[in-house]
């Protein structure tokens, strides 16, 4: 591993190699990813096997010399194994079986749960995910486990995933790898064992991946969570500066407001969002709201898409972005304003 971190601009250099990866995976049924020798003469590498470790290590000089051929420089690894316990050794035991696995994923959880570009998608993640992990990584490296999830097409259908995010998991893969001290490979070439398993993950893009460039989901034109959180933030800072309104929020926590109404509008236009909140005519049950009130606010929300330059049109026709937040929010109105006598 020369890097500690794969730089993103070669992540896209990573995905073209689908194709291997797929290929690496045996089939679907048994997608399990043997590490062995891949022929017997890799028997005869088995002593060149101590020299592709080597290779890793920018020493492929030495493969190249071994081997009859070029190829033989990453059967080097391979002969490794073939050489010191004949070729038998999963992918699973090489990343140091279940205690290894497990600190590769504990790892990759916590820096996910630290990236921001993808942490609110496990807001609400089954408390089973880790092992459900472990043991999807165990099975695909032949560690004889049998994974008991969903598959990746089930469980991942409905989050609008764009590719973007995709390669945010995927860098956060590699930054586990490093912070535990698993080697792989900068162009995932085999010479590393783990390469296998990241070109086998990297594989499952096409079943996890159903908005890629964020053009289809109208959470993923907003901006996603990014851009509705800015757009909402933005908001209640004009509310706040709002003399027609704002008394109405002195005592409210507004920062658990906003990351309700985050919840809310992220899961009303289509994001991987539960909101947790009240439903609108309890939560403003009792407070009189009158429609002047509501009305102050509607054009709180323009004045924040003016700020912001979000394009909405003059009759909310749905021809500009805009146009179907400011319709679904505005919908609201019957359930918030309250006649009181
Ligand atoms: C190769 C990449 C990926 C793999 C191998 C993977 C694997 C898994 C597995 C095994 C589960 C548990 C399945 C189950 O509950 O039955 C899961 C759940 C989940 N995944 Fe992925 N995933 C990948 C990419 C992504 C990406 C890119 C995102 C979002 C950015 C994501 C978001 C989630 C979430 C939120 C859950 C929890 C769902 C729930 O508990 O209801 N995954 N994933």
């Amino acid at each position: 591993m020369r890097t500690r971190l794969l730089p993103l601009l070669l992540l896209p250099s990573l995905f073209a190699c689908k194709e291997e990866a797929k290929n690496a995976q045996s089939s679907e049924t048994d997608p399990t990813v043997e590490y062995t020798g891949t022929d017997g003469s890799d028997g005869t590498d088995g002593t060149d096997g101590t020299d592709g470790t080597d290779g890793t290590d920018g020493t492929d000089g030495t493969d190249g010399t071994d081997g009859t051929d070029g190829t033989d420089g990453t059967d080097g690894t391979d002969g490794a194994d073939g050489g010191t316990d004949g070729g038998t050794t999963s992918l699973y035991e090489q990343l140091g079986g279940a205690a290894g696995v497990n600190a590769v994923v504990t790892e990759f959880l916590t820096v996910v749960t630290a990236d921001a570009r993808i942490n609110w998608f496990f807001a609400n993640a089954g408390p089973n995910l880790g092992t459900l992990l472990e043991e999807q990584i165990c099975e695909a490296t032949g560690g004889g486990c049998t994974y008991t999830g969903r598959s990746m097409l089930e469980v991942h259908a409905g989050m609008a995933i764009t590719t973007d995010q995709f390669n945010a998991l995927a860098e956060d893969l590699l930054i586990a790898m490093d912070n535990v001290g698993v080697p792989y490979s900068e162009t995932l070439d085999g010479s590393e064992p783990a390469d296998a398993l990241i070109l086998a993950l990297l594989a499952m893009q096409t079943d996890i991946v159903t908005d890629p460039d964020g053009s289809a989901v109208y959470f993923n034109q907003l901006g996603g969570h990014a851009g509705v959180t800015t757009v909402v933030n933005a908001f209640l800072g004009n509310v706040g500066a709002d003399a027609r309104i704002n008394g109405r929020f002195a005592s409210t926590d507004l920062v658990n407001l906003g990351n309700l109404l985050v919840e809310q509008i992220c899961e009303a236009t289509g994001g991987y969002c539960v909101y947790s909140g009240q439903d609108m005519l309890t939560a403003h049950a009792g407070m009189c709201i009158t429609d002047a009130e509501f009305d102050a606010m509607v054009e709180d929300l323009f004045a924040t898409y003016d700020d912001l330059t979000v394009p909405y049109s003059e009759t909310l026709d749905g021809s500009e972005l805009g146009d179907t937040l400011a319709l679904t929010l505005a919908g609201m109105r019957g359930d918030i304003v309250e006649t009181c006598p």
